[in-house]
């Protein structure tokens, strides 16, 4: 068994803590409170191909594998998770979608500028009464013969406003139930595809989150991934890689805290002496830094199991599981450790907190990744 990381990996670690520092660290504070995250920097991304990470270089991508795509979603995470939203979405659930199971006409017209940031996608599962019951779809897609009708309301879509691509999961067939369901990828401006108000949320509000609106949407059969009735199978294959990303975002704020907190204990005094040196801030150091390790380890793994081509259903449940709430408990913890200033927006560690929450609940909530690993565990 070898931990240690290759000399590539270590390279593209220190790629990614170099931009995270200094491209997204500044002006970070204000795009939370302004809600905004500039495509400036997203094509920024796209030049250092964090927008096609794992994607085949013959598409525009940089051939690299899902340990390289966890360094990046942690390091980018440490410090702004409306950043690596954005990658991951954009990397494991579109380009991975598009390149495992569409069409080579799809790769070509859709995956090559995904892959480069000339593109941005959006993966739009989840609707008003379909969220973690995803099989319970109220969108429809009906078969019109050469093209399909999409008719639908879809929420809490992760770069709604700002995507290219969307890969939509749609009911064709409601008396076939999740076997009559297929996915699509629709583009942005076809007629009567509308993209509602932006969300105000509580953390990530970089990210722009909206409801998108289908009346009547004309979509191309040859715009259908995969076999007539593949669509929600696709999504759940889709979704394990992606909660792979997730938990390395969780992973990657929970460490961002972690870091904070630690360097300022080491300059903050009390009764005489810098916090760190009291056990009872120590203590939660030494709690913060195991509780992440074991995230670390779990986040590995599953990346690891998709690397090897192996099912990571409950690794990447495991994983999202885990080091979501690691990073919900231990952000909490560095606000604590920052005192009255870890309340302040100028500390960072509020919004790391505020960010961690997400983490909880997208790419499936805490309680569904409890479903699909006991489940696992039972079936053996
Ligand atoms: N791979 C392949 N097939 C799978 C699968 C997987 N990982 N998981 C389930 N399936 C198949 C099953 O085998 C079954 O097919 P058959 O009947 O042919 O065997 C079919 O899918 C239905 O599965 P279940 O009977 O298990 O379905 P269920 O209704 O009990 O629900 C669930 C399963 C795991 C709870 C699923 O509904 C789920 O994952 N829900 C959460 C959805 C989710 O993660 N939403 C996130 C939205 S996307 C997002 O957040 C993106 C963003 O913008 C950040």
């Amino acid at each position: 068994m070898d931990f240690s990381l290759t000399e590539e990996h270590l390279m593209i670690r220190e790629a990614a803590r170099d931009f995270a520092r200094t491209e997204l660290l500044p002006g970070v504070i204000e795009r939370d409170e302004n809600q905004v995250f500039p495509d400036e920097l997203v094509k920024k991304m796209g030049e250092l191909g964090f927008m096609g990470i794992m994607v085949d270089p013959k598409y525009g991508g940089s051939g690299m594998d899902t340990i390289s795509y966890v360094l990046i979603m942690e390091e980018l995470s440490k410090i702004d998770a409306s950043a690596s939203v954005i990658v991951s979405v954009n990397n494991s659930l579109v380009c991975y979608g598009i390149e495992k199971y569409g069409t080579e006409e799809q790769k070509q017209k859709y995956l090559t500028k995904l892959a480069t940031g000339e593109y941005v996608g959006a993966f739009c599962l989840s609707e008003p009464e379909a969220g973690s019951d995803a099989t319970s779809q109220k969108t429809t897609a009906i078969d019109k013969g050469d093209h399909y009708v999409i008719n639908g309301t879809k929420n809490w879509i992760t770069n709604g406003g700002r995507s290219d691509v969307y890969l939509v999961i749609a009911q064709t067939d409601r008396e076939k139930g999740h076997r009559g369901i297929n996915a699509f990828i629709v583009e942005k401006g076809t007629p009567g595809f509308d993209i509602g108000p932006k969300e105000d949320k509580l953390g990530i509000r970089g990210s722009d989150t909206h409801t998108l609106q289908f009346n009547d949407v004309k979509v191309p059969k040859e715009n259908r991934i995969g076999e007539d009735g593949f669509g929600f199978k696709f999504a759940m294959k889709t979704l394990s890689g992606g909660r792979i990303g997730i938990a390395a975002q969780a992973l990657g704020i929970a460490s961002g805290a972690y870091e904070l907190a630690l360097e300022y204990s080491k300059v903050r005094k009390a009764f005489g002496t810098e916090i760190c040196n009291h056990q009872a801030v120590a203590f939660k150091l030494a709690d913060m830094y195991t509780e992440i390790e074991a995230a670390r380890h779990l986040v590995m793994k599953a990346a690891w199991e998709k690397d090897q081509g192996l099912n990571h259903d409950m690794s990447s449940a495991m994983a999202k599981l885990y080091a979501s709430k690691v990073a919900m408990e231990q952000t909490v913890e560095a606000v604590q450790i920052h005192g009255g200033n870890g309340f302040v927006k100028e500390y960072h560690v509020e919004r790391l907190m505020r960010d961690a929450k997400i983490t909880q609940i997208y790419e499936g909530t805490s309680e569904i990744q409890k479903i699909v690993i006991s489940r696992g565990v039972i079936k053996g």
